[in-house]
């Protein structure tokens, strides 16, 4: 059984009251033991990560941040590597989000070089896939997802990414309010696993998350499906009660 991971991305959003007021929400929240069994996760911005750890020490949730560069040092003027956020007890990294692909020039073949960096590190990563609305249009979803995968997972053996996360996002979903219907978001999740499994990645261990436009009200359908082991949540993360309700619903 793959436990649900809820994930919080904050993007370049919240300050440093509201991220302190969040961790507070979310520590009293995460100890519930009523709560369902969920891994939480949250993906502040850079500035913010001591800030997060420290605040939720101990409370079993994931602290990652929001990309990361291949290199462990050097001449990468405002970049932050692997290895740094480990030293500041940071877990994860969401690496490939469709924002950084489209505003900031993210190719796949940065990330094959990321992916494997930060597994040499210790970062636990989600990388992010999904396709536009033209490709969905075109018939071209699964041939965008399978290009995305195979170029991104180039560099690494499938033995070393026992316990991957993908996370799904389709970009015309993104903060649109537009959610993926329960069918299309569980039909793309399936041919993620399945293109895991093909490369002999252990695919029934590796989690694969949905995100665009999760939100309390869509999250519990969307959770039920047999190959949605989670969320990204963008918007609906940034205010602890909305967070808490999707996460109470995944259960
Ligand atoms: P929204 O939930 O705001 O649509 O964002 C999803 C996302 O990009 C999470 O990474």
């Amino acid at each position: 059984m793959r436990t649900p991971f809820i994930a919080a991305n904050w993007k370049m959003n919240l300050d440093r009251a509201a991220v302190g007021a969040f961790c507070r929400a979310l520590r009293a929240f995460a100890g519930d033991a009523a709560r369902p069994a969920c891994r939480l996760g949250v993906f502040p911005p850079f500035v913010y990560l001591p800030q997060v750890v420290e605040a939720l020490a101990g409370s079993g949730v994931a602290v990652g941040a929001q990309t990361c560069h291949a290199a462990p040092e050097g001449a990468f003027t405002g970049e932050v590597s692997a290895r740094m956020l480990v030293e500041l007890d940071v877990e994860a990294v969401v690496l490939g989000h469709s924002e950084r692909r489209q505003h900031f020039g993210e190719t796949d073949e940065a990330l094959a070089r990321k992916l494997p960096a930060a597994l040499a590190a210790g970062l636990q990563p989600i990388l992010c896939i999904g396709e536009s609305e033209e490709a969905r249009d075109a018939g071209q979803t699964e041939a965008v997802l399978e290009r995305q995968l195979q170029a991104d997972l180039s560099a690494v053996e499938p033995g070393a990414l026992a316990g991957l996360v993908v996370a799904y996002e389709p970009i015309w979903a993104i903060g649109t309010g537009r959610t993926a219907t329960a069918d299309q978001a569980q039909e793309a999740c399936a041919f993620v696993r399945d293109v895991l499994r093909e490369r002999g990645v252990e695919a029934d261990a590796a989690r694969v998350l949905y995100g665009g436009s999760v939100k309390p009200g869509n999250a519990a359908e969307l959770m039920a499906q047999a190959d949605i082991d989670g969320a990204l949540v963008g918007g609906a993360s940034l205010d602890p009660e909305e967070f808490a309700a999707i996460v109470e619903a995944a259960g």
